[in-house]
């Protein structure tokens, strides 16, 4: 991760436009936490990979995680990301999407680098799917008619297919059998959907210090994440007059985002939310224990745990 984090220091900047190693050291240095890269890292590793090209799949995976990032918080009128304000917020919308444009071709030119075009198909579909995902959000945002299998749809989309892509990608590279590619796919896939579920409850339950993000944004962006899709399947006719005004029609005010938070408890859709978490998780481990006995194998299988217990 040192070599890794390197790479992005190196490939973040630009001799030509200064506005971009601003915006990208702001975003850069704040940290995160580097789950996608090190996912690459550790199934290439898992799967014997000697090689150097995994150093820059893995900065490939997060500057188009970086990327997603810079035009997510335009798209979400986000405030606060990694414990700072957002580059929309500091410089402006323009700035964001440029710079995430930037970011974004930075990691084909380094994927390029690795003359693999079966690793291109993986990431070219992802980053495609990616877009897809955030806009098929974006459309059913504030339509309550937006259920279950919709919300899968959008967070396969948006989060999974960069989680799945990252370990796909680890195992080609290491010249595994399409047993093992399957299985890692499985296994980010799998992780990066119970990974956005534990994403989704932060929203609502997040301590905003520790996860460096606003709580509450998804109400009031109007989005309708698994614990109010669950809330609103099972509303009374006075309940989904609430939810018609605040999701459907936007008309907020103050105290709406508690009484929310209550139909949520009134049905227990937190709880309900973190079970189906957990679900996806075992399922990921589930994945794992397709692949050889490695060590990592343990790790990665922790990993799965620790995506929907984590406070951040
Ligand atoms: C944030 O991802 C975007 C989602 C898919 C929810 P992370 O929580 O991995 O973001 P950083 O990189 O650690 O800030
Ligand atoms: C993030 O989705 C997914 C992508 C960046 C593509 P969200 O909008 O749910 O994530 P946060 O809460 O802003 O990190
Ligand atoms: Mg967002
Ligand atoms: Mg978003």
């Amino acid at each position: 991760m040192v070599a890794v984090n390197a790479l992005i220091r190196d490939r973040m900047a630009s001799k030509h436009a200064p506005r971009i190693p601003e915006v990208t050291a702001h975003l850069v240095e704040a940290g995160g936490k580097r789950l996608r890269p090190m996912l690459t890292l550790a199934a290439a590793k898992l799967c014997g990979y000697s090689g150097a090209d995994h150093l820059k799949l893995a900065a490939t995976v997060e500057f188009i995680h970086t990327a997603t990032l810079l035009h997510d918080d335009v798209v979400d009128e986000s405030g606060k990301r990694r414990g700072r304000p957002t580059a929309n917020l500091l410089w402006d919308n323009k700035s964001s999407v440029l710079v995430g444009d930037y970011l974004f071709s930075r990691s084909f030119q380094l994927m390029v680098e690795t003359g693999s075009l079966r690793v291109l198909d993986i990431l070219a579909n992802a980053s495609a799917t990616i877009a897809e995902g955030e806009v098929l959000q974006m459309t059913s945002a504030s339509d309550l008619r937006t259920d279950e299998d919709v919300y899968l749809q959008v967070v396969r989309g948006k989060t999974a297919a960069l989680f799945s892509a990252a370990t796909e990608v680890g195992g080609v590279i290491a010249g595994v059998s399409e047993d093992a590619v399957q299985a890692l796919f499985e296994y980010g896939d799998a992780l990066g959907i119970a990974f956005q579920i534990a994403d989704d409850l932060l929203d609502y339950q997040g301590d905003s210090k520790v996860t460096g993000k606003n709580v509450g944004d998804d109400f009031r962006e109007r989005k309708l994440t698994l614990p109010v899709i669950k809330a609103v399947a099972q509303a009374t006719n006075e309940e989904r007059a609430f939810w018609t005004r605040t999701i459907e029609r936007g008309k907020q005010e103050d105290g709406d985002l508690d009484q929310a938070l209550a139909l949520m408890a009134k049905y227990q859709t937190l709880q309900a939310t973190r079970k189906d978490a957990l679900a996806w998780s075992a399922k990921a481990q589930a994945a794992m224990e397709k692949l050889p006995e490695h060590p990592l194998r343990e790790i990665l299988s922790d990993l799965a745990d620790y995506v929907v217990a984590r406070l951040k």
